[in-house]
C-alpha cells in the first residue's frame, strides 16, 4: 500500500481538503464544535448503516462519531474526520461542506444524504463513507495508508 503525508497545517475548523490518493478522492475535514455535536446526538441503532466502516479499528464497531475519527496520539478530540470520497452507492463524489439534509455531504447522483460524520442518512447508498487507514504523525500530518 502507498502511503501519503497530507500537511494539514493551516485547515481551519468548518473547512476541509480534498487530496487524492490511489486514483481516488480523499476528503479531510476539521468540524466544528456543532458539527460534531451533531453527530454525537445520533441513536446509532437508528442508521441505515450501524458500523464504523473505519479501517483503523474493529471492522464490528459501531459506528459511534469517535470511532468514525482520527486523532494525534494522546488526544481524543473528534475533530478530523478522514473519508474517501466515493460515494457507496455507484462511487460518484459527494459534495461536502455542509450539503445535503444532514449538514454533512450530499450525493447529487441519486440522492445520498450522509451527516457531519460521513454516515448515510437518507438516500439510495448502502453504507457509511469508509475511513481509510489513516494516523497522525505528530500534531500536522496526517499519514493515509
Ligand atoms: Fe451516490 Fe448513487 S452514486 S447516490
Amino acid at each position: 500500500l502507498s502511503s501519503i503525508r497530507v500537511d494539514i497545517d493551516g485547515v481551519e475548523p468548518g473547512t476541509q481538503l480534498t487530496v487524492q490518493w490511489l486514483g481516488k478522492p480523499v476528503f479531510i475535514r476539521r468540524r466544528t464544535q456543532a458539527e460534531i455535536d451533531e453527530a454525537n446526538e445520533v441513536d446509532v441503532s437508528t442508521l441505515p448503516d450501524p458500523i464504523a466502516r473505519n479501517a483503523n479499528i474493529d471492522g464490528t464497531a459501531p459506528a459511534d462519531d469517535a470511532n468514525r475519527t482520527v486523532a494525534p496520539e494522546g488526544s481524543d478530540s473528534e475533530e478530523w474526520l478522514v473519508m474517501m470520497g466515493v460515494c457507496t452507492h455507484l462511487g460518484c463524489v459527494p459534495l461536502g461542506d455542509g450539503a445535503g439534509d444532514f449538514n454533512g455531504w450530499f450525493c447529487p447522483c441519486h440522492g445520498s444524504h450522509y451527516d457531519t460524520s460521513g454516515r448515510i442518512r437518507r438516500g439510495p447508498a448502502p453504507e457509511n463513507l469508509p475511513v481509510p487507514v489513516a494516523a497522525f504523525d505528530g500534531e500536522t500530518t496526517i499519514v493515509l495508508g
